[in-house]
């Protein structure tokens, strides 16, 4: 007989087939191995998952993480206390600074390995704004013409954490006023390391395009004039509105997204209001080139 435990999650994804809402399961417990094949299985397929009303302790947090990889290196933003592994996304209503993560990103490209998922737990949502939008990498390497797909396809990206979190980045030099968040800034941010454009999942087969805005700071072998050229026709293709999804959230609602294969941006528009979720991030492979 099934139980409600072991039986299979319900998958509603989007018409586009980027994102998806799952319900039916309750991921503060460990999730039966059937169930946890067939959350990968949608994850795999539509790279950013929401499980609406799931309340969940920090140690539910970590172990629901843990069923995806270890946990992933999360570098220049001070974790909750006692919990290495868990970072506090928070503005506080009197804030005025824009918010964590508020530009076009993929978590910590610019590592030898990036993480292959975060996970973001909502705690206190403002009644407007804050959303978090989504642009599918695969979509927009499939939208590409043969001609350019091969071009890339024999190229590299240098990536990099400088500009938020060089010892000059624009951390460091924010205006005078309050961020709730402790961010730390380090020449360690300065070091770059270099990544395949074209990237392949390893669980769908897929390519990606592997670019983004803050921490692709060049491409190997081009002069900076020829890849700010080329980075910035690339974006533009990559965050057009076709490739993005816009995701509402409420208390309670976890959400898993796929580095390898999406970008991601926080959104205000809630000034005057608290806004407050959990972050933890799954260990990644070393990029995989096409
Ligand atoms: C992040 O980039 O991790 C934060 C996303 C969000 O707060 O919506």
């Amino acid at each position: 007989m099934t139980t409600l435990s072991d039986a299979p999650p319900k998958v509603k994804a989007n018409p586009s087939g980027f994102g998806a809402e799952i319900t039916g399961v309750d991921i503060s417990r460990p999730l039966p191995a059937p169930v946890l094949a067939a959350v990968k299985d949608a994850w795999a397929r539509h790279s950013i998952l929401w499980f609406p009303d799931q309340p969940l302790t920090h140690d539910q947090l970590e172990a629901f993480t843990l069923q995806f990889g270890d946990f992933g290196w999360d570098p220049y933003v001070k974790p909750m206390e006692g919990r290495p592994h868990i970072l506090e996304v928070r503005r506080d209503p009197q804030e005025t600074a824009s918010p964590f993560g508020g530009a076009w990103h993929s978590d910590w490209s610019f590592q030898q390995s990036p993480p292959a998922g975060t996970l973001l737990h909502a705690k206190i949502i403002p009644p407007m704004g804050g959303d978090t939008l989504y642009a599918d990498g695969y979509a927009a390497w499939e939208a590409l013409d043969a001609d350019t797909q091969a071009r890339l396809k024999s190229m590299k990206a240098i990536h990099s954490a400088t500009r938020p979190y060089g010892a000059n980045g624009l951390y460091a030099n924010e205006p005078d006023g309050y961020r709730a968040m402790q961010i730390i800034n380090s020449s360690e941010a300065d070091k770059i390391w270099t990544h395949p454009i074209a990237r392949v999942h390893p669980a769908s087969g897929r390519t990606a395009l592997f670019i983004n805005p803050i921490y692709t700071v060049g491409i190997e072998g081009m002069d900076e004039a020829g890849s700010e050229a080329l980075l910035t026709q690339l974006f533009g293709h990559m965050l057009e509105q076709r490739f993005i999804y816009r995701h509402s959230w409420a208390p309670d609602m976890l959400t898993l997204w796929d580095n390898r294969c999406a970008l991601h941006c926080a959104t205000g528009g809630y000034d005057g209001h608290a806004r407050v979720l959990h972050r933890t991030t799954v260990a990644g492979e070393i990029p995989i080139a096409a």
